[in-house]
């Protein structure tokens, strides 16, 4: 079975052991899918978030899923897009390492990831699915765990990119493993 698959949903219903919230770095909640994903697993989210003091951009913090079928939420702030000379990919992929190195310390076997930064943070998408997708590959071919990662799109022209992302990967790596 392949370890990584991109997919169209909603990734509040996701039913991966972990979903990644691309949040802020105060991780009190907001617009876009940390909006949805604090409206889904219900308050005692926001509550656990207020003890975790905030988040440092490009890195990761774990909760409960509270409400949510997943039994986690990894909250993750992406980078602001500011044109891309202000290390913008560096921390967009330190975004995904740092979500799936925690996952891997929980023992956590399935993660679905929402496109991190694309949305109110303004990272062009095509940029932002190249360095996605050699994070999750780069990961996955030298760890165990997850043993399971998916992109999940919020609509089919976000999925698509990702998609050719994944090929121009492909293209190179020929990894047929993952
Ligand atoms: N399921 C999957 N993807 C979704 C969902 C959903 N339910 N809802 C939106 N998306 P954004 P950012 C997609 O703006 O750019 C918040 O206020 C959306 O289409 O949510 O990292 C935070 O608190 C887009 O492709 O995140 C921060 O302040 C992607 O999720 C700031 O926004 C990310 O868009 C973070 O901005």
């Amino acid at each position: 079975m392949k370890r990584f698959d991109i997919v169209v949903g909603d990734i509040t219903r996701s039913d991966a052991e972990a979903i990644v919230n691309a949040a802020n770095t105060t991780l009190l909640g907001g617009s876009g899918v940390d909006g949805a994903i604090h409206r889904a697993a219900g308050p005692l989210l926001l509550e656990e978030c207020r003890t975790l003091g905030g988040c440092e951009t490009g890195k990761a913090k774990l909760t409960k899923g509270y409400d949510l079928p997943a039994k986690y939420v990894i909250h993750t702030p992406g980078p602001i897009w500011q044109g891309g000379g202000e290390g913008e990919p560096a921390l967009l992929a330190s975004c995904y390492r740092s979500c799936l190195s925690l996952a891997a310390a929980n023992g956590i076997a399935s993660v679905d990831f929402s496109s991190i930064s694309t949305g109110v943070y303004g990272y062009p998408l095509p940029q932002a699915a190249t360095v996605a997708l050699r994070a999750i590959m780069s990961w996955l071919s030298e760890h165990e765990l997850p043993r399971q990662v998916r992109m999940v799109c919020h609509s089919e022209a976000t999925a698509a990119v990702y998609r050719q992302a994944w090929n121009l990967w492909y293209a190179e790596e020929k990894d047929d493993r993952l």
